[in-house]
């Protein structure tokens, strides 16, 4: 598998600038069963990932920039002005690793639940002991930090395009991508500040 994924990382750099790679194209072949429109939204790079991928997640300070800037632009506050939700719905999202499954194997049924799969690389709640490393441990999130209104903000902004913050971060970009809406958003940034959430307790 590793010498798999070096094959691919090689190949996708051989190829000319904006024309799909053999690797992209391998992976579409092996994705028939999705739609045009999966296509685009899913597999194609936009201008941040590219350049995160071309500069191996590392980009140079001036890159940096340019990446901070064009995410920062992405941000919106919620009409509703509501950034903190229920923390219980906030919970069941931090949770749930599935949704998104495209292709002909086993794609979603159209009612399924996405999800934040927080855990897949955060420590949250301390009872959950199934939880990733990749992320830092947010456990105690909202009483280490409190709740002030430039916490709160951060939060939400945070769950919604972490690029915004840190360029070439591997936390997807979930407002971003419209992976989770403007209310789950804020039930997420709830379960990490409520102090009755058990990410607190
Ligand atoms: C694929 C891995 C991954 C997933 C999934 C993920 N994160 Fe992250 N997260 C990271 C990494 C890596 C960092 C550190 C780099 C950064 O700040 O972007 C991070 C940073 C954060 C921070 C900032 C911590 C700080 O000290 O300021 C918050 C808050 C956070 N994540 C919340 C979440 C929440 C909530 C979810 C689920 C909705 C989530 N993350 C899902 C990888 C992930």
């Amino acid at each position: 598998m590793r010498r798999a994924l070096v094959l691919l990382a090689a190949l996708s750099v051989a190829a000319p600038a904006g024309a799909e790679s053999d690797a992209e194209a391998l992976v579409r072949k092996a994705f028939a069963g999705a739609t045009e429109d999966e296509w685009r939204t899913r597999l194609a790079q936009d201008e941040t990932q590219a350049l995160c991928s071309k500069y191996r997640n590392a980009p140079p300070p001036d890159i940096a920039a340019q990446i901070l800037e064009r995410e920062r632009a992405t941000l919106k506050l919620p009409d509703d002005g509501r950034l903190l939700g229920d923390w219980r719905e906030g919970e069941k999202l931090a949770g749930i690793g599935t949704g998104g499954h495209i292709g002909r194997i086993q794609p979603d049924p159209p009612d399924r639940r996405k999800g934040g799969n927080c855990y897949a690389c955060h420590k949250l709640a301390s009872k959950e002991v199934a939880a990733g490393t990749i992320g830092p441990s947010l456990t105690g999130y909202g009483r280490l930090r409190g709740n002030s209104p430039e916490v709160v903000r951060y939060t939400y902004e945070k769950i919604q395009n972490a690029q915004a913050f840190f360029p070439c971060s591997h936390m997807p970009r979930f407002g971003y991508h419209g992976w989770l809406g403007p209310k789950e958003i804020a039930d997420v940034a709830a379960f990490l500040l409520d102090p009755e959430s058990p990410v607190n307790k």
